[in-house]
């Protein structure tokens, strides 16, 4: 198996490698308090064995749903949010053809946001195809999700009538509360559990990102094998990549580095950095601590982030995702008039051009201050997201402890919802509603 790479060398001029070395300990106990279940959040842990854990038995099981909405389906929407969201849609962008042309159904995404246009263009979208749902709450109760899938479920059962229409609806939740566990029970619905103890943002390797992920025709036991060969690596202490990068950013931090930017020279990798966002930002924005996770698209984002990256406030560092080997070959042709002055590139592969600018801009921000750290990542493939899924996500937990917060529970989050639902005048909200609105 080809394994991604850490490198860390062009952080050495604004920490030292003593340092860096200086938190050994700390990271040490992180790793150390993930395995024996005794830190802050330990409730929360499902995902740390979860590669190794998975069951071929469900992984078949998932595949057969799968090759059933495949097979019935021209589009199948997920419905989810947050953690029930991220992860399915950026091994997708990754996995995926960039123009959207792909085998199988079509995967569109609902209930990631409260846009009406956007409800509206979608239902308008399905009338009349043969569409399915994939409905993914751990909750079951969450907002956003609920209004897409009350709306969508409607249309598919006027659609095709509600008996077909329970055949093509599959619900990932909790094995027994929440309301979609209710309504699926009811319904008759196929149903996947999240586990109790396994957060959102760290489910993606569970079927909560799993079915999406076959049902767009990818290899998810080749996913989960690349998961567990870095599971297996970092906690038997033979591969301690995670723990160096949870050292780095921590040391980059103490060192006034407040924001970390995590960049692709990829485009099929942006919604790996909107996951990675979610991964660490409700695991470590919390007591008013944490590093500030950002991301960009390059070359694309060179030409509008490009000036403060290199010359503004010296807060940030940059951890660069470099995919080494593309699955395509465009070479750049010669052209006898020459007038756009690009002979010099004719015969080049459009990968070489990418990678100067990769290197040319990582000399450049490292000169003007900016820290850089690489992970290199063999290709775009299952195994190689498998492999930097897991390790972001025991790296996020060994950094959270490095931080001294629990990096498992997200209460932020509630604060939007309290003051929504006031505003809504939802039942049992009445005190609420009433102090927010003497406040307008
Ligand atoms: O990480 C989290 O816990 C959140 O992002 C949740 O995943 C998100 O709010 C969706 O919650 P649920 O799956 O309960 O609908």
């Amino acid at each position: 198996m080809d394994k991604i790479k850490l490198e860390i060398k062009d952080v050495l001029g604004t920490v030292s490698q003593a340092d860096i070395d200086a938190l050994k300990g700390a990271a040490q106990a992180g790793l150390e308090k993930l395995v024996k279940g005794t830190g802050a959040g330990n409730d929360f842990l499902g995902w740390l064995k979860l590669p190794t854990d998975t069951s071929d038995a469900l992984l078949d099981d998932i595949n057969a749903t799968a090759a059933a909405l495949r097979r019935d389906c021209d589009v199948v929407v997920c419905i989810g949010i947050g953690g029930s969201y991220l992860g399915a849609k950026a091994v997708l962008e990754a996995l995926g053809n960039s123009m959207g042309v792909n085998k199988g159904p079509q995967i569109l995404f609902a209930g990631q946001n409260i846009g009406e246009d956007y409800l509206y263009e979608l239902q308008e979208y399905l009338k009349g195809r043969r569409f399915g749902i994939i409905v993914i709450s751990k909750s079951g109760t969450t907002t956003e999700p609920a209004i897409a899938f009350r709306l969508l479920k409607a249309q598919l059962e006027a659609q095709v009538g509600r008996e077909a229409a329970g055949k093509l609806i599959v619900a990932v939740t909790d094995a027994k509360r929440g309301a979609l566990r209710t309504l699926a029970d009811t319904e008759g619905y196929k149903t996947y559990v999240i586990e109790d103890n396994v957060g959102g943002r760290f489910s993606v390797l569970t079927p909560v990102g799993l079915l999406p992920i076959a049902v767009a025709g990818y290899d998810i036991k080749k996913l989960v094998a690349g998961a567990a060969a870095i599971e297996e690596a970092t906690l038997n202490g033979s591969d301690t990549s995670a723990m160096v990068y949870a050292m780095t950013r921590n040391a980059l931090y103490r060192a006034g580095k407040k924001i970390e930017i995590l960049v692709n020279y990829n485009p099929k990798l942006h919604f790996f950095g909107e996951w990675w966002k979610q991964l660490y930002g409700e695991s470590e924005g919390k007591d008013h601590k944490g590093i500030f996770p950002a991301a960009v698209d390059n070359s694309t984002d060179l030409h509008s982030m490009g000036q403060w990256i290199q010359d503004g406030e010296r807060t940030i560092f940059e951890t660069v995702i470099s995919v080494e080997k593309q699955a395509h070959e465009v070479r750049i042709p010669s052209d006898a008039d020459n007038l756009d002055g690009l002979n010099y590139l004719a015969g080049k592969r459009v990968d070489e051009v990418n990678k100067m600018a990769e290197l040319g801009t990582r000399i450049a921000h490292v000169d003007g201050g900016v820290p850089n750290m690489r992970i290199v990542l063999p290709g775009l493939c299952e195994c190689c997201l498998g492999q930097l899924i897991y390790f972001f996500e025991v790296a996020c937990g060994i950094s959270g402890y490095i931080l001294d917060v629990n990096p498992f529970n997200q209460p932020g989050v509630e604060a939007y919802k309290r003051n929504m639902f006031a505003l809504l005048e939802k039942p049992g909200y009445e005190a609420e509603t009433k102090a927010i609105k003497e406040r307008l």
